[in-house]
């Protein structure tokens, strides 16, 4: 296991969390703490806040109100030192379309600072993990939807994060592909690294997350593990769960 960066045992602390966009309220005030080496999910239909919540722990959106602690860190003040040991795989793609795949691996590392030699090392593993070393020099705007999907989520772990955001990273790749990307979470999360995921798929959602929240209009409707949310609310499955509490049909 890689020595984390700081002592403390939770990885995110949010406190009283809001943010409005024009008088439009994503975010009403949400409570929770994320331990360090958990996979914690994010569940709720489209527009329930998710977004919003990854965006201000990966420093992308401020905070408007409230407080969030990343990696024992205020965010809103120490964004550049909390970023540099995040690892983020946005809901939109944001590769650079004009850029190979190594090229798009090789430019993250740049921007991390690491080492050239280094940075071909790490390039060349992660190409093989995500199944792209055979594409390697193929420009993005050639990749299939699910490669460029696969290339994100490699394009997180060029820096080696301690904690790795993914919104919605299984959406649009196939069964072996999702499978795929399963297995590597369970290893990031069995060297110690904490995952935050968001998903609209319950059986993702109940094969990965140690504990989840389910949030319905920016608020949080539920937090438990699976089998919590289960048992407590009477289902027979998280889906069930899900229905149960937010009255939306899963999109898919
Ligand atoms: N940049 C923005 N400007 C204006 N409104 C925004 C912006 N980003 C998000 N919102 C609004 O905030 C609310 C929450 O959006 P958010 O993207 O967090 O939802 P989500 O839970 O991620 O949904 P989805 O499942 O569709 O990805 C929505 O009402 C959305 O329209
Ligand atoms: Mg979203």
């Amino acid at each position: 296991m890689r020595p984390l960066g700081f002592a403390g045992d939770v990885a995110v602390r949010a406190r009283g969390l809001a943010k409005r966009y024009d008088g439009i309220v994503a975010l009403d005030g949400v409570d929770f703490d994320v331990r360090t080496g958990q996979c914690f999910g994010f569940l709720g239909p489209n527009g329930a806040g998710k977004t919003t919540t990854m965006k201000m722990i990966y420093g992308l959106a401020a905070v408007q109100d409230g407080t969030l602690e990343v990696l024992g860190r205020d965010i809103s003040r120490e964004r550049r030192a909390v970023k540099a040991r995040l690892g983020v795989v946005p809901q939109e793609d944001n590769l650079d379309r004009e850029l190979t795949v190594r090229e798009n691996l090789l430019v993250q590392a740049g921007y991390f600072g690491i080492g050239s030699e280094e940075a071909e090392r790490r390039v060349a593993e992660l190409l093989e993990f995500s199944l792209l070393a055979g594409r390697s020099d193929a420009m993005v705007r050639q990749l299939s939807g699910g490669m460029r999907r696969r290339l994100l989520i490699a394009r997180a772990l060029v820096n080696e994060p301690e904690l790795v955001v993914l919104d919605e990273p299984t959406t649009g790749l196939d069964p072996q592909a999702r499978q795929t990307l399963w297995h590597t979470l369970d290893r990031l999360r069995d060297q110690g690294v904490t995952l935050l995921l968001t998903t609209h798929y319950m059986e993702e959602a109940a094969r990965l997350c140690d504990r989840l929240v389910i949030l319905d209009l920016g608020r949080i409707v539920a937090e438990g593990s699976p089998d919590e949310l289960i048992a407590r609310y009477g289902q027979p499955h998280l889906e069930a769960v899900f229905l149960h509490l937010t009255g939306h049909e899963l999109d898919r």
